[in-house]
């Protein structure tokens, strides 16, 4: 195991001298978590198999789940894939540096365990001036999932990759709290008509200007475990805090009373609850059995965003067994918040508006 050597950093003007004990890391095949605009990743050289195969290791990764391939500049693509569709010189030139993964043919130096032995590869040229730094000064595509155990909520903060990893990983650059705090959006510039494989930092209806035929899954983007495939990473248990997560969906004051009635039963059976629930409703739930979260204001999805993974966090350190969250409404950057906590909740939703069998539902959460 590695000793966790954390270095702090600028965010806005990282240290040349720091970046650059980061960047022989990752040129002598160690693993560096490192700050992006979206969420930390954990990085490695991108054309070194074995330096790879660690960040598998680390996170505990399925071998089939394939990563990410971080680029300085949209120069720097033809390094890392073979040819370049059309619709690749207007995205990049809109969304680069920012929160826009593509996924293209694989060029022939790329690692094949960089991408589980697929023939593609995703690439992103993130915004982060830390991750533009490490990238500059190692001078080599660094292949980064978001650095969390696999299934865990991402990591927006250096202290949860430590939480995560300590002893996994050699270098940690902390450049303070993530920005968007939810991963990039995926889209696979492959198939014919792409296809949005995974939302995130950039909304969909942004992406239709540019492309225009592209195919937009139906929310809430979980298919048949068949259509995992298409992207591993969107299996239907990811970003998962300890606790069982369940979605209350419906108006503020019949989850109110729905949400109620559901911690009297699990409080009776010795449960611990928490509420994450928008700052606005916030107020319906003080004085209950239970600890409650604000997920900032629903019309400020950019907060609820940059802390969400941060919120499941702390409901797990604060110990319960169970988090009742309110469902988020799709549509812009509220899609992908949506997706993340579908995924939390492994697919588990209360309707309040509509008659529910609780019994059903409490039996599995009791055990
Ligand atoms: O914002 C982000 O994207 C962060 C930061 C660190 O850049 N990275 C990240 O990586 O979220 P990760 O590994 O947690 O998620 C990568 C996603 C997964 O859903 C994976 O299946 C998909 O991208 N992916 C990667 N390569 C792919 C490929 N060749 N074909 C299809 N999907 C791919
Ligand atoms: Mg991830």
């Amino acid at each position: 195991m590695a000793q966790t050597q954390i270095l702090h950093v600028d965010p806005y003007q990282p240290d040349p001298d720091t970046i650059a004990v980061a960047a022989a890391a990752i040129a002598g095949g160690q693993l560096v978590a490192f700050p992006t605009e979206t969420v930390y990743g954990l990085g490695a050289n991108a054309f070194d198999p074995a330096a790879v195969e660690r960040i598998f290791t680390a996170k505990q990764r399925p071998w089939t789940d394939p990563l990410i391939v971080h680029l300085a500049t949209v120069s720097h693509l033809d390094r890392v894939v073979q040819d370049m569709p059309a619709a690749l010189i207007g995205l990049a030139e809109r969304f680069w540096p920012g929160p826009l993964t593509l996924v293209l043919c694989r060029g022939r130096s790329v690692a094949p365990n960089v991408s589980a032995g697929r023939n593609t590869v995703a690439v992103r040229v993130p915004a982060h001036p830390v991750a533009h730094a490490l990238l500059v000064a190692c001078d080599l595509p660094i292949a980064a999932p978001s650095a969390n155990l696999f299934s865990r909520p991402s990591p927006t903060t250096a202290q949860h990759v430590l939480d995560d990893l300590d002893g996994r990983v050699e270098v940690i650059l902390d450049g303070g709290t993530a920005t968007i705090g939810l991963e990039s959006t995926v889209v696979d510039l492959t198939q014919t008509p792409p296809v949005l494989l995974r939302p995130g930092g950039v909304p969909a209806e942004l992406l239709l200007d540019l492309l225009p035929d592209l195919r937009v899954p139906a929310d809430p983007m979980v298919g048949a475990e068949g259509e995992a495939t298409a992207s591993p990473g969107m299996l239907l248990k990811h970003y998962a805090p300890h606790a069982a997560v369940v979605l209350l969906r419906g108006n503020a004051l019949s989850a109110r009373a729905l949400a109620l009635t559901i911690l009297n039963l699990l409080h009776n059976a010795g449960r611990r609850v928490g509420l994450l629930v928008p700052d606005e409703e916030f107020s319906l739930y003080v004085g209950l059995h239970a600890e409650v979260v604000g997920m900032g204001p629903s019309t400020d999805l950019l907060a609820v965003a940059r802390y969400l993974f941060a919120r499941l966090r702390e409901l797990d350190s604060l110990g319960v067994d169970v988090i009742l969250a309110r469902e988020v409404a799709a549509g812009g950057l509220g899609t992908a918040i949506r997706d993340r906590l579908f995924r939390a909740a492994e697919g588990k939703i209360l309707d309040a508006d509509a008659p529910v069998d609780l019994g059903n539902w409490l039996t599995p959460l009791l055990k």
